[in-house]
């Protein structure tokens, strides 16, 4: 029994470029880089969890008491459209990418991501998304669970304290101080406890350290790694940056 049987039919010919790895590793703009340089899809799994949290909050604030039954009664409200090599999710047809990003949708999306009926809703919606086009998925689980067949798996790793440090510029504007980075180290570090069942590196997995390589750096070896599994060296359709 193959268990990629499934999801390979379900794309046909699609190609997938699983990248996995913990919070703030750079794999959402890494893959949004990388699928505008192939001319693919991104498909950011993670904004799925937080779509469901975010509708779920909407719901009832009081985290402690959601079950997975009160959280896939909300799900129904989630689109998931494609907009700019994007598929972005939209609560009851508005673009709420803004929302997503919250603090209080973040402290809460982790115990979302644990309810077994909510990841299966998501990979669907991912594998549904990667019927349509080629696609590049980041996330936890991606080249395990969702696409063991992927074409290319990828998991990025790097240091909690200089993951915490690209964080904070993100978020700043500017270059963080030390005891703002390790605040902000020790966050990442309890969100990795969290997450980590969920966070499996593929035994076929390229895995990448980022600590010390530049963005540009980390497009360009995933870049050069799909080009040669996907066999299209000379694909002229990629857009810089
Ligand atoms: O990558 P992110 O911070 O947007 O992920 C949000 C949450 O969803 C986080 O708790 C991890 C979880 N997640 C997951 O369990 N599996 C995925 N494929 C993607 C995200």
């Amino acid at each position: 029994m193959s268990v990629s049987s499934t999801p390979t039919s379900a794309r046909g010919n699609h190609v997938v470029i699983a990248i996995d790895g913990p919070a703030a590793s750079g794999k959402s703009s890494t893959a949004q880089w990388v699928a505008r340089r192939l001319s693919y899809f991104h498909v950011d799994s993670g904004a799925l969890y937080r779509a469901a949290t975010l509708v779920q909050l909407a719901r009832s604030a009081a985290i402690d008491e959601w079950t997975e039954a009160d959280v896939l009664a909300g799900v129904s409200r989630i689109g998931f459209v494609a907009a700019e090599h994007t598929f972005v999710p939209t609560v009851g047809g508005a673009n709420v990418d803004e929302e997503l990003r919250s603090g209080e949708v973040t402290r809460a999306v982790s115990l979302v991501a644990t309810m077994p009926g909510v990841r299966a809703w998501v990979n669907e919606r991912v594998r549904q998304a990667a019927a349509l086009q080629h696609v590049v998925v980041d996330g936890r689980d991606i080249g395990t669970v969702v696409f063991p067949d992927a074409d290319l798996k990828v998991f990025l790793v790097a240091d909690p304290w200089e993951r915490a440090r690209r964080r904070l510029i993100q978020r700043l504007g500017r270059h963080p101080t030390d005891p703002e980075i390790a605040e902000e180290t020790d966050v990442i570090v309890r969100r990795d406890a969290r997450d980590a069942t969920q966070t499996v590196q593929a035994a076929d997995a390229v895995l990448i350290d980022t600590t010390y390589l530049t963005q540009e750096d980390q497009v360009e070896r995933i870049v050069a790694l799909a080009r040669a599994v996907t066999h299209r060296p000379d694909d002229t359709s990629a857009v810089d940056g």
